[in-house]
């Protein structure tokens, strides 16, 4: 960070590259806040979320358990109970306040918590400038990865709180974009064989991408593109929700449990189908990928479709010569757009994350790191699903192919959408 001042500095200093990407993405992380009210950071939705203010907490909470208080075991915390108030789920970092009751703690109050912050950030950019060890520049990488995961997680929540307010809020203007015709979905084939799994050496990954392992993957297609809004309403037309004989099981009762009658966020008004989005209310766009269904949603449309989801290993093979550029957060979209037609593969990143059928399982092989950070990945694997390539709210620089992202086959309201395989 040759060209910019450090946080508490008069003088143009310089600095690690570690320590400018801290500071990059801990500003952006204020930054996706700044246009909004101190009342949209405290509430939270549901259980599944978390006020914004926790989020914003909870990010200075990491950086100061796994790196200032391992930089200096003799250093006194920020505050002595906010390690129990911001703790998400490491049992072996103390005690934490039940997840679903975050929306109860009023204090501290937004400012205080961005005075945490700044704390917090003074005292890493300060170890960053002296000198590190690589164990712990490799946490502040790991804390910088994190940080990243909870900007998603902002807007995602965000979203899921503005859609329960009648009052549809608007989060950011839409920018005025050309309505792109998506090219029709082709199918693009690739052989079987013995395939090279997971991240390999050199660069950031999360744990749970290692370690890179062979798998045999039969002949396979995979779809061109991610179904469209237009091909999912095809299905809802064709009485996709009222056949429970396209459903697993689980799903047809989750479904009729929670009443599903179309995507999350979608509503009919006079007969026309309305979708709350980041940007506001407007109405569905056929041609937009379609998001924020379950694995059950996804699940059931494939068979509809005569199709069914890639596995993980196939969404890899499929992504290994993709170009890596999408619709990410840095677009000011905020919403998954019609791509022009590929050639080949194309839309595997960004826009929308796309769920796979592989259960989210360890790798052979793998080891989760010893003590708290261990708990980081590894104690989920059991019960979720694999989701790849990255959303319109996933930061650019957060995403690899080999990224695996993992929630609920219930869970809705991560941009989550659909891609189609099928046997060759
Ligand atoms: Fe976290």
């Amino acid at each position: 960070m040759s060209d910019e001042n450090l946080p508490g500095g008069t003088t143009t200093i310089e600095a690690p590259p570690i320590a400018a990407r801290y500071f990059r993405v801990r500003e952006a992380t204020v930054e996706l806040c700044r246009t909004l009210e101190t009342e949209d950071l405290v509430i939270q939705s549901m259980p599944g979320t978390s006020p914004i203010k926790w989020h914003l907490a909870h990010t200075a909470w990491f950086f100061e358990t796994f790196v200032l208080a391992r930089a200096s075991i003799s250093r006194r915390p920020f505050h002595p109970l906010y390690g129990a108030l911001f703790n998400s789920y490491y049992l072996q970092a103390g005690s934490q306040f039940p997840r679903a009751q975050r929306g109860l703690i009023s204090r501290p109050t937004v400012d205080e918590v961005h005075r945490y912050r700044e704390h917090v950030d003074q005292e890493v950019l300060a170890l960053l400038r002296d000198g590190v060890s690589q164990e712990l520049e490799a946490l502040v990488e790991l804390g910088v990865h994190h940080e990243e995961q909870h900007q998603e997680l902002i807007l995602t929540d965000l979203k899921h709180l503005f859609s329960l307010n009648p009052l549809c809020p608007v989060y950011r203007e839409r920018r005025p974009e050309e309505d792109i015709l998506p090219g029709p979905l082709f199918w693009v084939a690739f052989p079987g064989g013995i395939r090279s799994i997971g991240h390999s050496e050199g660069g950031f990954a999360f744990d749970n991408e290692l370690p890179r392992h062979q798998a045999y993957l039969e002949p396979f297609e995979i779809a061109s593109r991610p179904v469209s809004c237009g091909e999912y309403r095809a299905f809802l037309d064709d009485g996709g929700y009222h056949s429970g004989k396209l459903w697993l099981s689980d799903g047809w009762a989750e479904a009729q449990r929670e009443g599903w009658e179309a995507p999350l966020y979608w509503k009919k008004e006079d007969g026309r189908w309305r979708i709350m989005t980041l940007t506001g209310m407007r109405d569905v766009n056929d041609r937009e990928p379609l998001c924020h269904v379950s694995y059950y949603e996804a699940e059931a449309f494939a068979r509809w479709a005569g199709a069914r989801l890639p596995t993980e290993a196939e969404w890899e093979v499929a992504a290994a010569a993709a170009d890596l550029e999408g619709n990410f957060l840095e677009s000011g979209r905020f919403h998954p757009v019609p791509a022009a037609s590929t050639v080949g593969v194309g839309q595997l990143f960004g826009d929308v994350w796309e769920w796979t059928s592989s259960a989210y399982l360890p790798y052979p092989g793998y080891q989760p790191p010893l003590g708290a950070l261990g708990e980081y990945n590894g104690k989920f694997m059991c019960n979720q699903f694999v989701l790849r390539g990255g959303s319109c709210v996933t930061p650019r620089a957060h995403i690899r192919r080999t990224y695996r992202n993992f929630f609920y086959p219930r869970d809705r309201w991560q941009f989550s959408g659909i891609r189609l395989a099928r046997k060759v």
